[in-house]
C-alpha cells in the first residue's frame, strides 16, 4: 500500500494531517511492524497478527489490553500497593474484573475480552490436538472449566468424537450458547460445583487466581474426577514461568503476562516450584509438564 491509498483508506480528510503519516510509517518500519520497498509498505509476521482478514489474528487481545478500562487499572498499581483494595482493577473500578464484565451494559469490554481469549486459543488449538494428541486419547469425558465461549472444547470435541466435552463458565459468558453432538455448555460457578468427568481442563484459569483460590478450584476438580487408575486427571494449560534473568522475548512476554495478572486479579504466573507446591497441597501425587504450547505448557496432574 502506498501513501495515497493509505490516506484514503484511513479517511483522512484534513490535508494538513496527511503530512504526519510519514512519521507514523517510519516508526512502524523502524519497529519491524511494516516492511518498506520504495514507496510501498507491506505487512510483517507481527502486523499480520493484527490484520482483520487474517484467520489467526489477535486484534482483540491488543484491544482488550489497551482498553481504557484495563489502562485505568494499570494506573492504580502504585496506590494499590499502599491501600487495602483486593486488586489494582478493584481500586480503579470498585469491583472485580469478572463482576465488571458481568454487569457491564451493553457488554463492550466483555465481548472484546471473550473474543480476545478465543483468538488466543485459536492460535494454539491445532498444536494442542495434534502434538498433544496423546493427552486426550482414551478419555471418554472432559469438562473445560472456565472454558470461555468454547474455542478449545469445540476443537477437542471435533478431533475426538468419543469424548463428551462440557464447557463450564459463568452464566453471563455462556449466555445462549448451545452445544450439539458431543459438546455441551453449562453456566455455573467453578467454586460451587464442577460436573464429574474423566478429565478436567483448566486453560489459562489458574493464573487468574491467588494460591488460596487455586487450592479451592483444584480441590473441586479432584472431587470431580476418578482415581488415576480409573483414568482421572486434570489438564492445566498455563505458563511455567522462566527465570527473569533470561532476556529473550519469550521470557519477557511471560513476565508481561505475570504483571497483567497482578494488575487485573492480584494473581500471578507460576514457576515450576510454585506449581508443585499447589499440587502437593491439594494432594495430587504426580505431575508431568509438556512444554509444547509456546509461552505456555501443558501440565497433567494425577490424583
Ligand atoms: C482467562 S479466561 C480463560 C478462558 C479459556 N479457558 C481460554 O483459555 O480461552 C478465564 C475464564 O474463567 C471464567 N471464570 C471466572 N470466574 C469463574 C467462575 N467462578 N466459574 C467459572 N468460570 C469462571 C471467566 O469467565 C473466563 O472465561
Amino acid at each position: 500500500m502506498c501513501f495515497s491509498d493509505l490516506s484514503a483508506e484511513l479517511s483522512i480528510v484534513n490535508c494538513s494531517k496527511i503530512s504526519f503519516l510519514p512519521i507514523l510509517m517510519r516508526f512502524l518500519v523502524q519497529s519491524g511492524f511494516l516492511n518498506q520497498h520504495e514507496d510501498h509498505y507491506f505487512l510483517t509476521p507481527a502486523s499480520r497478527l493484527l490484520a482483520k482478514n487474517e484467520p489467526f489474528n489477535v486484534r482483540s487481545l491488543l484491544l482488550a489490553n489497551h482498553s481504557p478500562v484495563f489502562s485505568k487499572a494499570w494506573s492504580e498499581l502504585s496506590d494499590w500497593f499502599r491501600n487495602d483494595s483486593p486488586t489494582p482493577f478493584y481500586t480503579a473500578h470498585g469491583k472485580s474484573v469478572w463482576d465488571y464484565i458481568g454487569e457491564e451494559q451493553p457488554s463492550v469490554l466483555g465481548d472484546i475480552f471473550n473474543d480476545a481469549l478465543a483468538s488466543d486459543s485459536r492460535l494454539n488449538t491445532n498444536v494442542l490436538i495434534t502434538e498433544c494428541k496423546h493427552v486426550f486419547e482414551g478419555l471418554t469425558s472432559l469438562v473445560d472449566v472456565g472454558g470461555g465461549t468454547g474455542t478449545v472444547s469445540i476443537a477437542i470435541a471435533k478431533a475426538f468424537p468419543n469424548i463428551k466435552c462440557t464447557v463450564l463458565d459463568l452464566p453471563q459468558v455462556i449466555g445462549d450458547l448451545k452445544g450439539s453432538g458431543n459438546l455441551d455448555f453449562i453456566g455455573g460457578d467453578m467454586f460451587d460445583k464442577i460436573p464429574h468427568a474423566n478429565a478436567i481442563l483448566l486453560k489459562c484459569v489458574l493464573h487468574d487466581w491467588n494460591d488460596e483460590d487455586c487450592v479451592k478450584i483444584l480441590k473441586k476438580c479432584r472431587e470431580s474426577i476418578p482415581s488415576k487408575e480409573e483414568g482421572g486427571k486434570v489438564i492445566i494449560i498455563d505458563t511455567v514461568l522462566e527465570d527473569p534473568k533470561q532476556s529473550n522475548e519469550f521470557v519477557q512476554a511471560q513476565h508481561n503476562m505475570d504483571m497483567l495478572m497482578m494488575v487485573l486479579c492480584a494473581a500471578k504466573e507460576r514457576t515450576k516450584k510454585e506449581w508443585e507446591k499447589l499440587f502437593i497441597e491439594v494432594g495430587f501425587n504426580e505431575y508431568k509438564i509438556i512444554p509444547a504450547l509456546g509461552l505456555r505448557s501443558l501440565i497433567e496432574i494425577y490424583p
